[in-house]
């Protein structure tokens, strides 16, 4: 089974819970899950081999956080070509923004320029509609793992 590459950018800890949650539950289901902290980023170029999840929330109006926007600034600049990899998307966000989940969708933007596939859907989670944004991404996560899992190379 491939390895995930978790990345993570958040301002109060929301997108980070997220992301230890989604860890967990790939460890629990047998897969290597790696947890990357966002001062571990700079340089890093996700390896086609493996697979991505970005769980990022949006700040400002419309913006990525800062402690995730440098290493996005960083790969729009060198543009590494990634066309073997395949990746997802946890946006958390609130629909009074008309920016909603913009930093999310800026990194699938990003990614698909980069020649990687997005695996699923992207989530959206909506402040607005829930406490416990763990809960959708656990939800979202169980159909993500069959999706990554149909693939023969996984
Ligand atoms: C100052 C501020 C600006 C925000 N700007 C946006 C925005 O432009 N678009 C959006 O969808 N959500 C926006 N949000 C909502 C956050 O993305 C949302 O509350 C998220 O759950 C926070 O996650 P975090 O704790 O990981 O930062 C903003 C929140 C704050 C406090």
């Amino acid at each position: 089974m491939r390895k995930v590459n978790l990345v993570f950018g958040t301002v109060y800890g929301n997108a980070q819970f997220v992301a230890q949650t989604v860890q967990e539950q790939l460890v629990a289901t047998g897969r290597e899950a790696n947890l990357m902290t966002p001062e571990t980023l700079s340089g890093f170029v996700p390896p086609e081999d493996e697979l991505l999840l970005i769980v990022t929330s949006t700040t400002g109006q419309g913006d990525i956080p800062d402690d995730l926007n440098l290493w996005f600034e960083t790969l729009r600049g060198d543009a590494p070509y990634l066309p073997k990899l395949e990746y997802g998307v946890i946006a958390l966000g609130d629909s009074s923004y008309e920016t909603f989940c913009n930093a999310g969708v800026r990194f699938d933007e990003l990614f698909t320029e980069l020649g990687a596939t997005r695996i699923g859907e992207l989530l959206k989670i909506d402040a607005c509609e829930t406490m416990e944004p763990e809960v959708d991404a656990k939800e979202w996560l169980s159909e993500w793992t069959k999706l990554i899992a149909s693939n023969p190379i996984d």
